[in-house]
């Protein structure tokens, strides 16, 4: 039984980890490092890294969701390191890796030893081809991905098992989300399909003109599912302009903000294909002035329901019209076939105009994509299931947000966003009538 495995598994790694960091510090005669608080990030990480990117995730939901005076706590043992400082696979363990995928690689390629990043799944290493040219190369960690496919194994077998055990709506839903959860984990280990992405992202790129944000070049020679090459971006990575490590101009820093909030919404509401995890570090400030985006394992994409749907929940969100709110859920939960009394969705709806009163009330803007999240929650309390294209929507919209407001305090979402939503809403006259009488109530503050 696999489960069994894993269950033993998880103590003799802690052990075997906690282990080798103490034996680590006294052969290389540290031994201030075992005394040291930081200890206790290093030997969280090593655990991690033995018991593989599962864990690694769950580990980050866990210290994401600690209150906010825990924070010093977590710089101070190193455990914020869980989140991008992850241990190498050493070059030696890299070079056979290309021995075996490119025989020969030696003659064409010159890969630089010292990884440029490294997380729970992969690491990427700068290389340089015979023309000059850099590129970025990432490696799926081999024994990364064999834990993902060990763990997964047992944790499937523990759901078939209690498959068994009832079909209430909550084991149900918590089905689904483990089917979504291990569906995604075991796309982002491919890096085939990260490739593919791209591709397909470039492919709708080009018949855009002026679009600040750049896609990577892929070098398909170099790829295989376990590798994947592209094109190197040399800049500043938008983790430093957020920490404000890098000087820009206030009018420089603005006008990055609404670019990156324009043609996020344009991946978002016009392609319906986006970028599912589009956070600083991933994105890059490159010389000429525009942005590298790389790291397409995870996409959004809109299927036409997903298309309807929104529309439908955006129209009553932007003329803030109650019944259509609860009509258009009622409408979804009839297609997921979900039965709902119309009481039950008013009463779950009611929690997002309070939403929007306490936020008047307080003389704070009502933004956009808060309402749409609390939308969505709703629905999810309802039972009613949300197409898993609209969930990564709502991710990438609060993560752009975040992004947005971190380059440039002014940035305003609501502002960029609104134009977009409204053609996504698709309205009828007679909305758009509404409209114009309603959204300015979302956003202005109460006399
Ligand atoms: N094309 C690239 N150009 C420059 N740096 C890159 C590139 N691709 C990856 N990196 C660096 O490697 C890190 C990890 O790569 P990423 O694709 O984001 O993998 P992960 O899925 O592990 O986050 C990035 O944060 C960035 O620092
Ligand atoms: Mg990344």
């Amino acid at each position: 039984m696999e489960i069994i495995k894993e269950m033993v598994k998880v103590p003799f790694y802690c052990v075997r980890a906690s282990n080798r960091h103490v034996w680590t510090s006294i052969y290389q005669r540290k031994w201030t490092r075992l005394f040291k608080t930081s200890a206790v990030g290093d030997m969280t990480i090593q655990c991690m890294n033995d018991l593989g990117p599962i864990y690694g995730k769950i580990s980050q939901i866990g210290i994401n969701s600690l209150p906010p005076k825990c924070d010093k706590l977590i710089k101070k043992t190193g455990l914020d390191r869980i989140y991008d400082d992850w241990p190498a696979l050493k070059f030696e363990e890299i070079q056979k890796i290309l021995d075996k995928e490119f025989p020969g690689w030696k003659q064409s390629i010159r890969i630089e030893p010292k990884p440029i990043g490294v997380a729970s799944m992969a690491q990427v290493h700068v290389v340089t081809d015979l023309e000059g040219k850099r590129w970025a190369m990432k490696f799926v960690k081999p024994m990364a991905k064999k834990r993902i496919q060990e763990t997964l194994k047992a944790l499937n077998e523990v759901i078939s098992l209690s498959k068994v055990a009832g079909n209430a709506p909550i084991v149900q839903k918590f089905f689904k989300e483990w089917e979504d959860f291990s569906t995604s984990l075991r796309k982002e280990i491919r890096l085939d399909l990260e490739k593919k992405n791209i591709k397909k992202i470039q492919a709708k790129l080009k018949k855009q003109k002026g679009q600040v944000i750049k896609i990577p070049e892929v070098n398909d020679a170099l790829c295989t599912p376990d590798i994947l090459t592209i094109e190197f971006f040399e800049g500043i990575p938008f983790k430093e302009l957020l920490q404000k490590k890098q000087q820009l101009s206030d009018k420089v820093k603005d006008k990055l903000a609404q670019h990156v909030l324009k043609e996020f919404l344009v991946q978002i509401f016009e392609w319906g294909l986006f970028h599912g995890d589009p956070h600083a570090g991933n994105l890059i400030l490159l010389e000429d002035g525009s942005i590298g985006l790389f790291d397409w394992g995870l996409t959004g994409e809109f299927s036409d329901k997903d298309r309807r749907y929104i529309s439908s929940v955006l129209k009553s969100i932007l003329t803030l019209d109650f019944a259509m709110l609860v009509d258009a859920l009622m409408d979804i939960a009839k297609e997921e076939e979900v039965e709902v009394s119309q009481e039950q969705v008013e009463h779950e709806l009611r929690k997002v105009l309070t939403l929007i009163k306490k936020a008047r009330e307080e003389g704070k803007k009502v933004k956009l994509h808060v309402l749409i999240n609390a939308c969505f929650k709703a629905a999810d309390k309802l039972g009613i299931p949300i197409p898993r294209g609209l969930f990564t929507m709502a991710k990438t919209l609060l993560t752009i947000e975040g992004l947005a407001t971190g380059i440039s305090p002014k940035a305003s979402f609501t502002r960029a966003a609104a134009p977009f939503m409204l053609k996504a809403a698709n309205p009828s006259f007679k909305d758009l009538w509404k409209m114009t009488k309603n959204l300015p109530k979302l956003y202005r503050k109460p006399a």
